[in-house]
């Protein structure tokens, strides 16, 4: 009898195409973010499910679903998703991680652009008819290329975002994570190590990258943005939660700091009211991975990842992302 397997969100009818020559696949045709009890529901009796960033599996749920035995997610980040509680249920785990640096990385530089450069706080202006002269000062903003950027978690897509900064613009690159990298990957982003508290006090320009934990919870908070120059941009690109929302509005309101971009909030896809009044933040809907042919990619891999840990196609019992690999005996 074949497999059955959920996908928890709409994806690519290509990507369904590819689990429906292995698995009986139920779909999720509305694309709704089911609320849990209901995800629990159709999980009854499937093996498999593919899943974005927006399916909690936790341990009630994995209690509640015993024939599950693969959780594949497209996304990179898997703070949605309790890892060890997957373990102990013998349940497989794979994120989609490297198909998707570059082109995250892409929107961070972008979002850090438009937010130096005010382009999106300009645009509503001009959209709202005040634009009647042009002006010597009119949304001056900061310089992007020979400024310094300080990264926060310098995992690949930070890498990626510090070679975009050190290469393409000139800009002096500071860094800030748990492990320092190896002086051959310093010396070659042109990279510099220092602690957060010095990070946060000399770069013109913060990116922030790093995954969601318990540990990173509102890692940049008030004392944090107290630290920064009057003029420098923060850029969020990791999750929500990592920074104080309502401490960044605040920051914001008060010119604390000059500006924000950010494209994950805290209880997104709600986002924190005091953000939405303030003029210097540039807001975008979770979407840095968002180019089609990344997306399709990032799809294709949970795909892989999902055959493969059920036992089927090339790679049966080998999935090529997973996360607690030991599980099926090869680490
Ligand atoms: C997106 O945020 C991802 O983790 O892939």
């Amino acid at each position: 009898m074949r497999r059955q397997v959920l996908a928890a969100r709409a994806v690519f009818p290509e990507a369904i195409a590819r689990l429906r020559e292995h698995f009986d696949v139920e779909t999720n045709d509305s694309d709704e973010v089911w609320p849990q009890p209901e995800l629990i529901r159709r999980l009854q009796g499937k093996a498999g499910v593919f899943v974005t960033g927006t399916e909690k599996i936790d341990e009630p749920l994995l209690a509640a679903c015993p024939d599950l035995r693969a959780v594949c997610s497209m996304a990179v980040g898997y703070n949605n998703i309790d890892v060890p509680a997957c373990t102990s249920h013998g349940v497989l785990v794979s994120n989609a991680p490297d198909v998707l640096t570059e082109t995250t990385a892409d929107f961070g530089f972008a979002l850090m652009m438009a937010t130096a450069r005010r382009i999106a706080e300009s645009e509503h202006f001009l959209r709202r008819g005040e634009w009647t002269k042009w002006s010597v000062d009119m949304f001056a903003g900061s310089d992007v290329h020979g400024a310094t950027l300080g990264v926060l978690g310098m995992g690949r897509i930070g890498q990626a975002i510090a070679r975009r900064g050190a290469l393409g613009f000139g800009m002096k690159v500071l860094y800030h994570n748990r492990s320092r990298l190896d002086a051959a990957v310093e010396a070659q982003l042109g990279a510099r190590w220092v602690d957060k508290a010095t990070l946060l006090r000399d770069c013109d320009h913060l990116v922030i990258v790093v995954p969601y934990s318990a540990a990173s919870h509102h890692l940049v908070g008030t004392a944090e943005l107290a630290l920064m120059k009057p003029t420098a941009t923060l850029t969020n690109i990791a999750r929500g939660g990592v920074v104080d929302d309502a401490a960044l509005a605040a920051a914001l309101r008060t010119r604390r700091i000059a500006a924000a971009g950010l494209d994950v909030f805290e209880g997104e896809p709600q986002v924190h009211p005091a953000l939405l009044t303030v003029p210097n933040v540039v807001l975008t809907p979770h979407i840095a991975s968002a180019s089609i042919p990344t997306r399709r990619a990032m799809a294709d891999l949970a795909v892989d990842n999902l055959i493969a840990a059920l036992g089927a196609g090339p790679s049966a019992g080998k999935p090529p992302t997973a996360l607690n690999p030991a599980l099926l005996g090869h680490a």
